[in-house]
């Protein structure tokens, strides 16, 4: 690691819950539209995981794409970060649409059939990313994609091309590299 890798805090750490508070804010809501960057990628009455939801930035948006037929699960290893994501849905009046499920560091710990995963700025605070790259295929129905988002200042090209080759090892299909603000992105396909 060198002293830009320091300056940049790369590396692998967990965002912490006070951290959060800066990522729903009228200016990212310009930059990293949530209705824009998640834009046909989630059907009314299908289900959607967001994995390291934090405070539920793009769940409540993921809510409102499935719809009251739909459903949400939201999923973050800080209890914090959920009854956060919890309290703006109820807000919301999206409640019914949307779970929210505690996992642990190396573990997922879920049993159901998604068409749609995002993992938005979360995948680079994972330890093991073969092993969560795994769990999230095998959660997805046949055909069904997921967006994986990493922050543009934290993960280099090198780093985040190496996750999405290990994503193809796991057995996805690149779609696409969706431009977003402040981020590297790819859209994959469970092949
Ligand atoms: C930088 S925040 C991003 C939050 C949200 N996706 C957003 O874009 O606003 C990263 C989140 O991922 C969660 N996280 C980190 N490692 C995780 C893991 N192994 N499993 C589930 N959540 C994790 C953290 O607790 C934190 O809430």
């Amino acid at each position: 690691m060198n002293l830009l890798d320091v300056l940049l805090y790369r590396g692998q750490h967990t965002c912490p819950w006070w951290c959060c508070f800066t990522f729903d804010n009228p200016l990212r809501r310009r930059l990293q539209n949530p209705d824009l960057i998640l834009k046909g990628l989630v059907q009314q009455g299908q289900t959607a995981l967001d994995i390291g939801c934090g405070m539920g930035y793009f769940s409540l948006a993921l809510a409102k794409h499935a719809g009251p037929s739909g459903r949400v699960i939201c999923v973050d290893m800080q209890d914090k970060m959920l009854e956060a994501a919890k309290r703006r849905a109820e807000r919301a009046g999206l409640s019914t649409t949307m779970q929210f499920h505690k996992c642990t560091s190396n573990s997922l710990g879920l049993n159901i059939y998604a068409d749609f995963a995002l993992a938005f700025w979360m995948v680079h605070e994972v330890g093991d990313q073969g092993k969560f790259i795994d769990e999230v295929r095998a959660l997805l129905k046949p055909g069904g994609t997921f967006l994986l988002a990493e922050p543009r200042l934290h993960v280099t090209e090198a780093a985040f091309n190496k996750t999405v080759s290990t994503a193809e090892a796991c057995g996805f299909e690149v779609v696409s590299r969706p431009a977003i603000a402040m981020s590297r992105a790819v859209l994959l396909r469970k092949s």
